[in-house]
């Protein structure tokens, strides 16, 4: 798959999460193997004022890339200056438009999903940003704000004749948030709408799900989110079970190893004492579904120090392997 000049390397994008995909989760994600990672979403605004913390959401490391940074925003003024300033950075290797975030902040300002519904204006963003970049441009967008899938046709309509290079779909409404099931013949009719690659998005749990969506829909890549937060392998074992047909499950001690590896890689990042708080909730999500994880997570709650996390984290394994 080709996003305007960039070869992509396999099929598998990680979504973008806000609060999730930071520099070190994406560098985890990356080292399980997954051929493209996105920023969380970063403010237009931010970035016209110059926002130290908006900036800091955009930094990255050679070993991640290529990287997708996705900007929301509703001025197209602001979003063009913030394309620009994405591609002078020289961090990103796509630059993508949230058409899809439903958080009230955001929907408030007429940005994220809120665009899908004043195709004016986002015809006036996709211009303008088009024009202010020449880095392959992507918008990621939901079905509309109902389930007939008609505004998520008419802006992808216009993408395409301004310029944007792939489309990633999350099918579901507005409203619906994230509940119901996402839409996938919305995805596959996105895909007989427009010529320009499609990435399709939503409900993928197993790299089955992946594979079951790439024959439904047609779709030229998938993109993961939640399934990855609780097991970063999802993308890799998509892309083995795509090459090979089956796909391989890791072990526990796999399991631990990359926990110790994301404590380190918080740790670097974040300074000890704001990693140990965030790795409090980030480390129990890898224990998802194994022995005693609820003791674990009791444990995981007092966490202070790099030394202590990866002294629990041997602990549990310890047990879960003496365990009878
Ligand atoms: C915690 C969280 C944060 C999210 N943040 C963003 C975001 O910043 N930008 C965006 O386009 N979508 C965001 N999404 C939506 C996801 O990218 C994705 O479209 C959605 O979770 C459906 O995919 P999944 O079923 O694989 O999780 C977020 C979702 C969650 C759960």
């Amino acid at each position: 798959m080709k996003i305007k000049h960039l070869k992509i390397r396999g099929t598998t994008f990680l979504a973008p999460l806000a609060g999730i995909t930071n520099l070190p989760f994406r560098q985890l994600v990356k080292e399980c193997g997954c051929a493209v990672v996105c920023s969380e979403m970063v403010s237009a605004k931010g970035i016209f004022y110059n926002s130290e913390k908006t900036i800091t959401l955009m930094e990255s490391r050679p070993e991640e890339r290529p990287l997708s940074v996705q900007i929301f925003g509703s001025d197209p003024d602001a979003m063009g200056r913030a394309a620009a300033f994405v591609e002078d950075l020289g961090t990103a290797d796509i630059l993508d438009i949230n058409f899809g975030c439903s958080v009230k902040k955001v929907v408030k300002q007429g940005a994220g999903v809120a665009l899908m519904k004043e195709p004016g204006l986002a015809r006036n963003i996709l211009e303008t940003v088009r024009k202010a970049t020449t880095l392959p441009f992507t918008i990621k967008i939901r079905t509309g704000w109902d389930r007939s899938g008609d505004q998520a046709v008419e802006i992808a309509r216009i993408a395409q004749e301004a310029g944007v290079d792939a489309i990633a779909m999350h099918p579901r409404t507005a409203p619906q948030g994230f509940r119901g099931e996402a839409d996938w013949d919305q995805i596959k009719r996105l895909k007989t709408e427009i010529d320009i690659p499609v990435i399709g998005n939503g409900d993928i749990n197993l790299p089955e799900d992946a594979a079951r969506m790439m024959d439904h829909t047609g779709c030229d890549a998938v993109m993961v989110g939640r399934a990855a937060m609780a097991n970063p392998f999802i993308l890799a074992q998509i892309e083995e079970f795509m090459e090979k047909g089956s796909y391989s499950t890791p072990v526990p001690g796999e399991i631990f190893l990359k926990m110790e590896r994301l404590a380190r890689l918080y740790v670097d990042y974040f300074g000890e004492q704001v990693a140990c708080k965030m790795l409090r909730g980030r480390l129990s999500w890898f224990v998802k579904g194994l022995p005693r994880a609820s003791a674990f997570r009791r444990d995981l709650s007092g966490l202070e120090s790099l030394s202590q996390t990866l002294e629990l984290i041997r602990a549990y394994e310890k047990g879960l392997a003496l365990a009878p």
